[in-house]
């Protein structure tokens, strides 16, 4: 059977308080409103619509590319949200969700077992609901005396005795696609708030004779809706616990899973360690046997097996098998570290691949450099590869060893095999093998005073 859905998105999240649009808020990397569109991918859905409408300019990019964007141009209620995507459900038959975009936590199973609910007893809707702790502000789920879901009603239009009911609505919904919208047209606003509620589609539903379908979420986390920045951090936490879960199971070891955070995007094998206040981002990757951390950040960044990264913030860099990092090295975008090589302790490398084996140990700065194998870069030494106006490129062959504290001034082309003598300021080309100082020859006296 067709399954599409609609996610709602066009609220304007004022407890947010902030200038960005609430459903464009992340959680651990990646948008709220993404979260809940690739659930609905994850768990199968074929069409989906974005409603969008308070900070558009900001949402719509992060959706057009694989959803169906419609703009609810005012927000009276989530019905009236539903309704702007009429004309785009035209002829649909089958399934149709509706998610809210502000709960980023909802599980792709669950999507899935809430279409299937509607299915298998052809409802006209099942509605996902939770035992709250604290019910005060979700919808009511009000049953019959056969225990049949009759309505749901809104904590303002609720008597005393429905706001004792603790089953409350979701916010998510699985619809017969060709029903919702016959539905819709018979909704009023004649309510507590004068909003037009999607909520009110299950008593029409029922008035109808149509079944209308109940499934509690196993996990009341799941359905976590984010108004302020306080429930942006709880479902920060319960995602952290969600995704350092998977990865211990499938074989990451975590002395300290409660600091080490891990966005969606990032691949771990089996045999990696990560130890406290580990931040591995974006499309990150570490293969088997590489420790990680502590006090390390990796973002966008390839890790071969069996490297060491201790205290390491990087950034767009590949590190192939064996490498050692830190502590305190920081590696921005385009770096590329060879097999085996070294990036110590206060280095900062950019833009620049460090050939099979070779070291910068300690104190330098390495930018727009390409440096051969086996090289060994001395303490404190440092490519000036900034003119004020433009970057300039350093070259380094195979095998060659610079002396500690020394300035390669570039374009520099500095050959195989070569010595460099400690304290140089390199301003001129060094052959292959050759030999070069470039500092002020030392005085002695002996009686200077
Ligand atoms: C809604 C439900 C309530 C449920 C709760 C779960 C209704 C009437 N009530 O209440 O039963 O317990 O969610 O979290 O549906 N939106 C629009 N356009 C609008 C209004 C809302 O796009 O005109 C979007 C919001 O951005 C949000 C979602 O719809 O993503 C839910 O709206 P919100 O106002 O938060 O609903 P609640 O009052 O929390
Ligand atoms: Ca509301």
């Amino acid at each position: 059977m067709e399954t599409s859905a609609i996610i709602l998105a066009a609220g304007s999240g004022t407890r947010m308080k902030s200038a960005k649009p609430k459903v464009a808020h992340e959680l651990l990397g990646k948008p709220l409103v993404r979260w809940v569109v690739d659930a609905a991918r994850e768990a199968g859905v074929g069409t989906v619509i974005s409603v969008l409408g308070h900070g558009i300019d900001v949402v719509r990019p992060l959706v057009e590319h694989d959803t169906q964007v419609v703009v609810q141009q005012q927000r009276n209620g989530t019905a009236d949200a539903v309704n702007s995507a009429r004309e785009a459900c035209e002829g649909m038959t089958g399934s149709l969700l509706v998610l809210s975009g502000d709960c980023p936590l909802i599980r792709p199973e669950t999507i899935a077992g809430l279409a299937r609910a509607r299915e298998e007893a052809d409802a006209a809707v099942a509605v996902l609901t939770m035992e709250a702790e604290n019910p005060f502000g979700y919808g009511r789920i009000i049953r019959d005396a056969q225990g049949q879901v009759e309505c749901i009603v809104e904590q303002k239009d609720c008597t005393p005795e429905q706001a004792a009911v603790t089953e409350c609505n979701s916010g998510f919904y699985c619809f017969d696609a060709q029903y919702l919208f016959d539905a819709l047209n018979r909704v009023s606003n004649e309510n507590a708030q004068g909003e037009f509620y999607l909520t009110d589609v299950i008593g029409i539903a029922r008035a109808d004779g149509r079944s209308v379908v109940a499934l509690c979420a196993e996990d009341p986390e799941e359905c976590l809706g984010i108004n302020t920045r306080l429930q942006l951090s709880v479902a920060a936490k319960v995602m952290q616990r969600r995704m350092n879960t998977a990865f211990m199971l499938a074989g990451v070891t975590m002395l300290d899973p409660e600091t080490v955070w891990i966005g969606p995007g990032v691949t771990i094998e089996q045999d990696v360690e990560l130890l406290p206040q580990t931040m591995l981002m974006g499309k990150t990757s570490v293969a088997s046997g590489s420790v990680i951390g502590p006090n390390t950040r990796l973002t966008d960044t390839v890790v071969g097996h069996d490297c060491v990264l201790d205290e390491t913030v990087a950034v767009e860099a590949v590190i192939e098998d064996g490498c050692h990092c830190g502590p305190r090295a920081y590696l921005r975008p385009q770096t590329r570290l060879c097999e085996g090589a070294k990036a110590g302790t206060h280095v900062e490398i950019k833009k620049s691949t460090i050939g099979k084996g070779s070291k910068v140990p300690h104190l330098s700065y390495i930018g727009d450099t390409t440096m051969g194998d086996g090289v060994n870069i001395g303490a404190g030494s440092i490519t000036c590869n900034y003119d004020g106006q433009n970057k300039w490129p350093t070259v380094i062959g195979d095998n060659t060893f610079i002396g500690s504290d020394t300035m390669m001034v570039a374009p520099v082309t500095i050959g195989d095999d070569a010595l460099v003598g400690a304290g140089s300021v390199i301003t001129a080309d060094v052959p292959d093998g050759a030999l070069a100082l470039g500092r002020a020859r030392q005085i002695i006296k002996t009686q200077h005073k």
